[in-house]
Formats: structure tokens, C-alpha cells, sequence
């Protein structure tokens, strides 16, 4: 005869195997979701009384019992027994030591449709979170640009990472917070997908017993209630949802950092990293390595790494519910902390960098940063345009190929004249960039403003989001 701590213990002869219990206990991780599942039994409980399937007297004796459990957890108090499988059967163990009315909790549910809940939960609360710190580095590069505006640095923007034309720095690092706010929208989107109730799909199939699945809802402030008992607890789309959002910002994160680690180099020079945010070397001791930067852009592997995973675990998945779906808790865990800590230490990096304005001017000034700015000097004057790329061209390759200046070259000619050549003057080019969205001052100043607005609205739809 088996012993009495596993939950299915009436249908079988013998005790689990060892392995058993450690390839298929999930208490170690999904403990992490202890507030969720104690929040969704007080929430059943109380439907539960509602629709007269338990007295009041036992709703509460339930509810109290449940402040006991989650004191036991926030306290680190909690003693997990051996049969405690998961999150659910530790919590209604423990909640049926306390009180004899225990017994009733899991009336009209199945651990399917409580980890469904708790795992959006869960997913609602950790995407507003991550949401509120990309707000925060935002916040940070508005701060940086807003001073790199001030002081009217200018760098030289590149394209296949050959110097281009020059920009204002603070257009450069808007460029990252921009992409920053796709990532807000994404993050929220994916939030509000996760806010459905399944509680009262059960098993699969619903229940014959009079439950009011609208009433957990809204007492759990889920902003709307399952269609299909199948469909509620075999869907974990919201999980996909909230990885790929974290992958794709994952992704901004990640060219950020290859970008710092590109202007820290000797070779760029653009940047000087703080000392408290760099690193130095065990043997050499004249380094300063960017290790936050680096590793930025390496931890993006694991979260593309946890999107595919999950989805790989999801694919070939008949309905409805299967213990594969258990895997979905670790790689969404993993990328939410992974993305914090790395928000967390590039705002750091961000916030102390010091922006070398003098080697940034030097790259920007390369008279052949001004080669379009000549070109379009020649249209204005009625010149058609693949002819005035032609000219500028055929003088570029003569500078190039000779000691003659580019500007002696521009003076010199017929088309162009002295006037034109004064275009080649460091600083000259980006003033002329005054096209709206532009990397000129003018243009910049006015999406400095645009940028700060759309971070006010969106700290306000986010704290609206919260609110429900
Ligand atoms: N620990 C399980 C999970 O994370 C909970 C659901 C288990 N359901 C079941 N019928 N065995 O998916």
C-alpha cells in the first residue's frame, strides 16, 4: 500500500520513484509564484462561498489559513513536505494542517486551470515591471542626449560602419530610446494578452458543479474571462508573447552595448567608462574593459535562446493540457531576471559614461562627411541629382588620389566655387540637416521635446495599466 503524500495515492499501489519526484517536482522554481497561487485560492474560495458550494465559516477559515501560508513563504518560514509537488499542492497541503475546511479548496478546480492563473499572474506584474525600467534607461539617454545637445557635440554617423555623415550625439543616442519605446509598447501588449482568467476551465473540460469563473476574474482583477476550457488551459501564447518581447529587447540591449564596446576601444576613442562600471585585467594592467557592454550583448542569446526553446516545447502539443507545459516557468523567470539585471547595469554604464567630445568632433569633421551636403548644394542650383553625385565623386577620387585637398579641389571648380567649399568647414554639415526627424541641432531639439512627451504618456499608460 502506497503512503498518503502524493495527491493521486488512492489509485496506486506503490510510492514514486525518487526520480520520479525529480524530474517532475517543479516546488524548486514555481514557488516563485506563491503570492499568485495564494491570491488565486483566496479569490476561489471566496466564489466558491459565493455560489454556496462552501459555508462563509469555511471561506474564511480557508482565507485565514492562506495569511498564515503566505506569512510562512515571505518570512522564508515555509516547510515544504515531501509529497509537495508544485506551488499548488504545497500551498493546499499546508492550507488543510490549518483548517478541516482545507479539504474544500480545490472544489471545482484542477492544478491545469491554477497554474494557467498564477503563471499570468505573474506574467501581468513582471512585464509592467520590466516596463517601468526601460522607462528608466530612457529617462537616462533623454538626460545624456539632453546634455550632449547643450554642449552641441557632434558625432560622425556611419553606415556598413564607414564614417557617413555627421549627427548630433544626442540623435544618436534618442536613435537607441525610440527603439526603446517599440519595446514599452511590446511589453504591454504582451501584458494585456496575459490578463485572461482560465479559473474554471478545471481539468479541461469545466465542471458540473455551479462555479462563477467571471467572479475569481474579477476578484483577481484579470481584465477578462476564458472562451474554451480546452483552449484556457493549454494556452501558454502569452509566455511566447512576453519572451519575445523581452528577446527583441533584448536585442536593442544587445546593440547598445556592442556599440559601447566599439567606442571604448583606443581605435574609436568616442567614450571613457566610468570606473565603477568597467572592469580591469588580471595581467595587463593598462586595461579598462566594457564587461557590462559585452555582456549586454551576450546575454541576448539566452532570451532568442528561451523563445525558441518554449516555442520548440509548444509545437507538437495536442490539446489540452500536457506536463511539457511545465517548462514554460524557467525560461520566462530566466529572461525576465536576465533583462532586469542587464536594464540595470547599462543604465548604470550609460548614466557615468563620459563622452569624448573631442575625438567625436574629429570623426565628424572629415570633409567627406560633407560629399552629400556639396552634391545637394549643386540640386538647389538646378543641377539634377545623379549628375551631381557624379561630380562630387569624380572630385572625391581625384582628393583621395592626390595631395590636393578635397576643399581646394571643391574652390577650384567651375560648378562648385568658393561658396560651395565653405560646406566642407567642421560643423558646417550637420547645422544643414534641418529635415523634420533630421540629425541637425534644429531638428533634434524639437524630438528632444517629442521624446520627453512620449515618455511622460508613457509612464501614464503604464501606471494606468497597473491600476487595471
Ligand atoms: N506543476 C504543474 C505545471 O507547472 C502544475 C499542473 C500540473 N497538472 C497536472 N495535471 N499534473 O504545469
Amino acid at each position: 500500500m502506497e503512503s498518503a503524500d502524493t495527491l493521486w495515492h488512492g489509485r496506486f499501489d506503490t510510492d514514486p520513484a525518487d526520480v520520479l519526484r525529480r524530474i517532475n517536482d517543479s516546488l524548486r522554481f514555481d514557488q516563485r509564484m506563491f503570492r499568485e497561487d495564494i491570491a488565486g485560492s483566496r479569490a476561489h474560495a471566496s466564489m466558491l462561498a459565493s455560489v454556496g458550494l462552501i459555508t462563509a465559516s469555511e471561506s474564511e477559515a480557508i482565507a485565514a489559513a492562506l495569511d498564515v501560508v503566505e506569512a510562512e513563504f515571505t518570512e522564508g518560514r515555509f516547510k515544504a513536505a515531501p509529497g509537495d509537488e508544485d506551488i499548488h499542492t504545497a500551498v493546499e497541503r499546508r492550507v488543510s494542517e490549518i483548517t478541516p475546511a482545507g479539504a474544500k479548496l480545490h472544489t471545482g478546480r484542477s492544478r491545469n486551470d491554477q497554474v494557467a492563473a498564477d503563471l499570468r499572474l505573474w506574467t501581468r506584474n513582471a512585464l509592467a515591471g520590466i516596463a517601468g525600467a526601460v522607462v528608466g534607461l530612457q529617462r537616462t539617454l533623454l538626460r545624456r542626449a539632453q546634455q550632449a545637445q547643450d554642449a552641441g557635440i557632434v558625432l560622425a554617423g556611419y553606415t556598413h560602419l564607414q564614417q557617413a555623415q555627421p549627427v548630433m550625439l544626442a540623435h544618436h543616442l534618442l536613435a537607441h530610446g525610440w527603439a526603446l519605446s517599440r519595446d514599452v509598447d511590446r511589453l504591454l501588449e504582451a501584458r494585456r494578452r496575459s490578463d485572461v482568467s482560465p479559473l474554471g476551465a478545471g481539468a479541461l473540460a469545466g465542471t458540473s458543479l455551479p462555479l462563477d469563473p467571471a467572479l475569481t476574474a474579477e476578484e483577481l482583477g484579470f481584465a477578462t474571462v476564458f472562451e474554451n476550457s480546452l483552449d484556457a488551459v493549454s494556452d501558454r501564447d502569452f509566455v511566447a508573447d512576453a519572451l519575445y518581447a523581452l528577446a527583441m529587447l533584448g536585442t536593442h540591449l544587445s546593440r547598445v552595448g556592442e556599440e559601447l564596446v566599439l567606442w571604448a576601444t583606443a581605435e574609436f576613442g568616442f567614450v571613457e567608462l566610468d570606473d565603477a562600471f568597467a572592469t580591469g585585467s588580471s595581467m595587463l594592467p593598462q586595461k579598462k574593459n566594457p564587461d557590462i557592454a559585452e555582456l549586454a550583448r551576450a546575454k541576448c542569446g539566452r532570451l532568442i535562446g528561451h523563445l525558441t526553446g518554449l516555442l520548440a516545447t509548444l509545437k507538437g502539443l495536442p490539446l489540452a493540457y500536457a506536463k511539457d507545459l511545465q517548462e514554460d516557468k524557467e525560461p520566462l523567470f530566466d529572461a525576465v531576471d536576465t533583462v532586469r539585471l542587464t536594464i540595470a547595469a547599462l543604465d548604470g554604464m550609460i548614466d557615468t559614461v563620459r563622452f569624448n567630445e573631442e575625438r567625436m568632433a574629429v570623426a565628424a569633421s572629415s570633409p567627406y562627411a560633407a560629399a552629400a551636403d556639396l552634391a545637394e548644394w549643386l540640386v538647389i542650383r538646378g543641377t539634377p541629382f545623379r549628375e551631381a553625385h557624379a561630380t562630387v565623386g569624380e572630385l572625391v577620387r581625384r582628393s583621395l588620389g592626390s595631395q590636393e585637398s578635397l576643399s581646394d579641389l571643391v574652390a577650384g571648380d567651375e560648378r562648385l566655387g568658393p561658396d560651395a567649399a565653405e560646406l566642407l568647414e567642421p560643423g558646417v554639415s550637420v547645422q544643414r540637416r534641418m529635415s523634420p526627424g533630421a540629425g541637425g541641432a534644429k531638428p533634434v531639439a524639437q524630438q528632444i521635446k517629442r521624446f520627453s512627451d512620449r515618455l511622460e504618456a508613457d509612464t501614464s499608460r503604464l501606471e494606468q495599466a497597473i491600476a487595471g
